[in-house]
């Protein structure tokens, strides 16, 4: 019954994740038995498949607090804004001073023109619980803190507000949180192939990143093989992740010079133009199936970025043979993504970019789609707006329990089991028409409710 995946992924179609379907197997576990730990690349392990994308208007610092404490997070890296997320459990210091708090300031004005003397100045070393507890015992909303910057002069370098207490506090238990051998949260960055990135990866290295990740759209290039040789030389510690691919012999070439992982997708964000732009790409479940096969034989995980707009795309890229999905948009509408709520037509909404976009790329993103040395930018995304969704801290454990429930569908209890059954054809998949995706949906109804949790 069905096809096997080596007999539906031959035939010179491209399909999406909504293309195709799983036909049910069998059930002899409860959905708690079902594992989602995974890889994210060779040495960096997960504790759930789900990395939220490098991109500006999804990843800072809220964002990457809040999926480190449910997985990782990979997040865009301007050196002057790099990574401070280590130990977020035992040392508070998340946010940049002069992004978040003097922004607005006149650089050469001094702390005391805008802020009134306080007792209370802990070190940048002061443990979570301890500025925690000078807040709740001063009944102050915010504690500066400080750190001697070597002429006895203490330097602000945070803000704390009882309400960034409140939304730690809110973190899930560690048990979730996929940890550095050293007990602090997984990070990760992402950067070019440019002479700068270069610098800007010693920034990272010394600021002890886990992986970093090449970012571009087409990763099969002289450029991204010359940068994965640097970092294997200059950083053999660090893993180091190429992409994008969507084709066994682009990732042949990035595994042959030695990376750690690949990412999969060109063309199908939902943000992307690429397809249309420059008539290249593939359709998401047949390029991570094809890539995920290549990738196996190495043992390099393979990450499925892009078109992810519910659980059941989860469980097909996972399926199919990807170690972790890498989401935009599925985040962008979160409480952690950065930018305000705006109303749209009465619905809240908040801006969600492409990374190729014109006005992404004005701000320096256009080494992506190697358009730096083009004096002409040739946009390959767009800017749109997401729905409000509440915060990822409620959404993402609710949809890792609708993955376990697909898995256990699958009759799979983990992610290498489910693979398993697809690759040694026990598992069975179908091409769905048009009408049996119209079918599969919700149809029919003059109005309804879509509450999930
Ligand atoms: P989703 O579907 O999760 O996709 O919103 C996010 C992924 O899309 C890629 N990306 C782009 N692709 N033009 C493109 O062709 C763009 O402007 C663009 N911006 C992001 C990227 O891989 C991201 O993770």
């Amino acid at each position: 019954d069905g096809f096997p995946a080596t007999r539906l992924f031959n035939q010179g179609y491209s399909y999406t994740y909504d293309d195709v379907i799983f036909l049910p197997h069998y059930i002899d576990f409860p959905t708690d038995a079902v594992s989602l730990s995974t890889k994210l690349s060779r040495r960096v392990a997960l504790a759930i498949p789900c990395v939220s994308s490098p991109m500006d208007t999804v990843t800072e610092s809220s964002m990457a607090t809040a999926m480190a404490s449910l997985g990782v997070s990979i997040r865009f890296s301007f050196v002057r804004r790099r990574v401070l997320l280590r130990s977020l459990h035992f040392r508070y210091r998340v946010r940049e001073p002069e992004v978040e708090i003097f922004r607005f300031c006149d650089k050469e004005a001094r702390v005391s023109e805008y802020m009134t003397k306080s007792s209370i100045t802990p070190p940048t070393s002061y443990s979570f619980e301890d500025v925690a507890g000078y807040l709740a015992k001063d009944y102050s909303e915010f504690v500066p803190l400080a750190r001697d910057n070597g002429e006895g002069v203490g330097e602000i370098v945070n803000l704390v507000t009882s309400e960034d207490v409140e939304r730690i506090k809110g973190f899930p238990k560690l048990g979730l949180s996929s940890l550095a051998p050293e007990g602090s949260f997984l990070v990760g960055a992402a950067v070019g192939t440019r002479e700068s990135d270069k610098e800007r990866l010693e920034h990272l290295v010394k600021a002890r990143i886990n992986v970093v990740v090449l970012d571009s759209s087409q990763g099969n290039s002289i450029y991204q093989i010359e940068m994965i040789k640097h970092v294997k030389n200059k950083y053999p510690e660090l893993d180091v992740i190429g992409g994008n691919v969507v084709t066994a012999y682009q990732a042949q070439n990035l595994i042959q010079t030695g990376v750690d992982g690949l990412r999969v997708g060109m063309g199908s964000g939902s943000i992307c133009t690429t397809q249309e732009v420059c008539a290249v790409g593939r359709g998401q479940a047949t390029a991570v199936y094809k890539v995920a096969s290549i990738a196996a034989a190495s043992s390099v995980p393979v990450i499925a970025d892009g078109g992810i707009s519910n659980s059941g795309h989860i469980v097909k890229a996972l399926t199919l043979g990807a170690s972790t999905v890498m989401m935009g948009s599925f985040l962008a509408g979160s409480n952690e993504a950065p930018g305000i709520y705006e109303y749209q037509g009465g619905r809240r909404v908040k801006k969600y970019r492409g990374m190729g976009s014109l006005e992404a790329m004005t701000k320096g993103s256009d080494s992506r789609y190697l358009g730096d040395t083009a004096k002409l930018k040739i946009a390959q995304g767009v800017v749109g707006a997401v729905a409000d969704k509440g915060s990822v801290l409620k959404f993402i454990p609710y949809t890792m329990q609708a993955v376990k429930q697909g898995f256990q569908d699958l009759g799979a209890s983990s992610l290498q089991s489910a693979n398993d059954l697809l690759q040694s054809g026990v598992l069975r998949l179908e091409v769905r028409t048009g009408a049996a995706q119209v079918e599969g949906g919700i149809h029919g109804l003059v109005s309804y409710e879509k509450k999930s949790f």
